[in-house]
């Protein structure tokens, strides 16, 4: 058994957090330039963790990990990220990202963005992994970027067509939506909220023995390519269905079943529209998750209008056995 705890930084951390990003710094390969990483002290580290907190992981009470908060905007930066090398293997990078995850979430905070060494095959390969897209690159260092989910709570259709429209602000041609709920979910109501946005022609409906169809724009813009796929059971490739429109030049939105198709694009926002436990309530729940390095480098904004209580996490301890 392994005891793998992830608190958040205080001043109390700070001898502890400078220890883990030394050793794991001093251990790693020779790179050019080298990273400015084995500079830090408890002064820097007490100046970084007092502005925006980080992250120290230890296994069996000793310091094992460790990582540095930065806020730039709406996204929340890491920096430092450490593993002691004694505790490598021991998952301590992945359950550190996965409360960096929460940690941002919980701020408010659209997206997670850091930074990697391009010699460092691993490492990118870990990122890559967690869902993280390269957005940029600066000479040595590969810009990763990955856009955290969004969680409503949607009480009337009206409300959810009002997101839709907000959504449709943000998009451009090529962009994918992927619908998933159980019928009368909202796929469609969240669909006309969409064509609403985009100003497309043609009323938006549940095509019945009509696959797909396309919505032309009434303003020069992308058309609404609307695909109805729950009857189907699924299609193996969004590129196998005959459209009448290039999926280059529209946003193309698939109403799905259950069980989300992970194939269907790269860059993709993958919504889930799920009921209340009360069935007499109209209030649906909406999750949306922006996958792909175009929302990695972009990301979804909503007004806080839509943005409800998010429930804080109770704490940010993470207890791990293995
Ligand atoms: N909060 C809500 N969000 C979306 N739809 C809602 C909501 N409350 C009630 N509804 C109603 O539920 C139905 C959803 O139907 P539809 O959008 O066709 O579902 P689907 O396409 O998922 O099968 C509509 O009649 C809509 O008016
Ligand atoms: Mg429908």
């Amino acid at each position: 058994m392994t005891d793998l705890h992830v608190v958040d930084a205080t001043a109390e951390h700070v001898d502890e957090i400078v220890t883990v990003i030394h050793h794991a710094f001093s251990n790693r390969r020779t790179l050019d330039p080298p990273s400015t990483a084995l500079t830090e002290n408890a002064t820097t580290v007490g100046a970084a963790v007092g502005a925006y907190g980080g992250l120290l992981a230890r296994i069996d009470g000793e310091p094992a990990g460790a990582m540095l908060f930065t806020v730039d905007g709406d996204v929340l930066e890491l920096r430092r990220v450490s593993v002691n090398p004694r505790f490598q293997g021991r998952g301590v990078a992945s359950a550190m990202v996965g409360c960096a995850e929460e940690a941002a979430r919980r701020r408010g905070l659209g997206r997670v963005r850091l930074v990697a060494r391009v010699e460092l095959p691993e490492t990118l390969e870990f990122w890559r992994r967690r869902g993280y897209s390269i957005v940029a690159r600066e000479g040595q260092n590969l810009i990763h970027a990955k856009a955290m989910p969004i969680e409503l709570v949607v009480p009337t259709a009206e409300e959810m067509q009002a997101i839709a429209e907000e959504v449709a602000g943000q998009l451009r041609a090529g962009d994918v939506l992927v619908l998933s709920g159980d019928l009368g979910a909202g796929k469609t109501t969240f669909t006309q909220g969409l064509g609403a946005g985009l100003k497309v022609r043609g009323d938006i409906t549940s095509p019945t023995f009509v696959i797909s169809r396309v919505h032309p724009s009434l303003v020069g813009g992308p058309a609404l390519v609307h695909v109805d796929a729950y009857r189907l059971g699924g299609i193996a490739e969004l590129d196998d269905l005959d459209l009448d429109a290039s999926l280059e030049d529209a946003v193309t939105v698939v109403e799905w079943g259950h069980g989300l198709a992970e194939t269907l694009a790269p860059d993709r926002l993958d919504l889930t529209i799920t009921r209340g436990d009360d069935d007499v309530d109209e209030t649906r729940n909406l999750r949306i998750n922006p996958v792909g390095p175009r929302w990695a480098a972009s990301g979804l904004r909503l007004t806080a209008a839509h943005a409800t209580d998010v429930p804080a996490a109770l704490t940010a301890q993470r207890s791990e056995g293995n």
